[in-house]
C-alpha cells in the first residue's frame, strides 16, 4: 500500500516551476532517499507531504488522505501519523529534554500516564533516557537531533519526514543518526530523508530518488571499485 502518492504535481514560486508535473510513490514500511541540489525543491516537496504546501496542481495523497480534500481540523490527525525532522532541530531552548519531548503530546488528550510511558519509551529509542533532565544547550548535536527524533517518534507514527536531518552534524554523529532512521524503518515506519550527503547514502544502500530541473528521477547507485 502506498503512504505517500503524488500525481502529476506541479508548485511554482514567483511563476518559476520547483516541482514540474512530479510523480512519486512509497510504500508503506520504505526507506527512501531525495537528494538533488540546494534549491532543486526538496524542502517544498517534504511540505506538500506534512500539508504545509499545497500543489497548484496535481494529487498530493498521505496516509489515506487526500491532500486536496483534507479538511483544517483533520489536519493535526494526520500530522500524528508523521514525524518531522529537520536540519535545524527547533528544540524548546527552556525546556529539558523530558518536556521537549513530552510538549507534543500535551495538546492532545492523552493521560499524562500515558505521555511518561510514551516520551520514555521514544527516550529509550534513541538511547537518551538517561539525559532526559538535561537541557538541550547541555547535550551535542546529535544528541539534540536524537531528541528531534525521539519527538518525531512519540505519536509512533507510520512515516518519518526528515529534511536534511545531518546537514548540520560531523561525519560521526550523521553516522550515528542514519542508523537509527534505519533501525526506526526496519521496526516498520516509512521513512523519507532528504540529503545531499552522498557518502551517507552510500555507505547505507536504499531507494534513491533525484529532483532535477523540476523533476523527479529514480537513480541507480553504482558500486564504487
Ligand atoms: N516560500 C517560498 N517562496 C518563494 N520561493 C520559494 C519558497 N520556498 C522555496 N522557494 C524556492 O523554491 C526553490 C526550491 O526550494 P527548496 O524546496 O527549499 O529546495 P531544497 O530544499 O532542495 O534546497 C528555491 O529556488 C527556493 O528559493
Ligand atoms: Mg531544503
Amino acid at each position: 500500500m502506498a503512504i505517500i502518492d503524488l500525481q502529476n504535481v506541479t508548485v511554482s514560486f514567483d511563476n518559476q516551476h520547483v516541482l514540474h508535473s512530479v510523480n512519486f510513490a512509497m510504500k508503506s514500511g520504505e526507506f527512501v532517499y531525495l537528494v538533488g541540489q540546494t534549491g532543486a525543491g526538496k524542502s517544498s516537496l517534504l511540505r506538500l507531504i506534512y500539508v504545509d504546501l499545497q500543489p497548484h496542481e496535481g494529487r498530493v495523497s498521505v496516509a489515506g488522505f487526500d491532500a486536496h480534500r483534507i479538511k483544517s481540523r483533520e489536519i493535526p490527525k494526520l500530522r500524528r501519523k508523521l514525524g518531522v525532522v529537520f536540519q535545524d532541530f527547533k528544540l524548546l531552548p527552556d525546556r529539558d529534554v523530558y518536556e521537549n519531548v513530552a510538549f507534543a503530546l500535551y495538546v492532545t488528550s492523552t493521560p499524562r500516564s500515558e505521555i511518561k510511558k510514551k516520551v520514555l519509551m521514544a527516550l529509550g529509542d534513541v538511547g537518551l533516557s538517561h539525559k532526559r533532565n538535561q537541557m538541550p544547550h547541555e547535550l551535542s548535536g546529535g544528541e539534540q537531533q536524537r531528541v528531534v527524533i525521539a519527538r518525531a517518534l512519540v505519536n509512533s507514527p507510520s512515516l518519518l519526514l526528515a529534511d536534511e536531518p545531518t546537514g548540520n552534524l560531523d561525519p560521526a554523529s550523521s553516522a550515528e543518526i542514519i542508523e537509527l532512521l534505519r533501525t526506526i524503518n526496519v521496526r516498520g515506519t516509512a521513512v523519507l530523508m532528504a540529503t545531499h550527503n552522498y557518502e551517507l547514502v552510500r555507505r547505507y544502500p536504499a531507494r534513491i530518488v533525484q529532483l532535477k530541473d523540476g523533476k523527479l528521477l529514480e537513480v541507480e547507485l553504482r558500486e564504487r571499485k
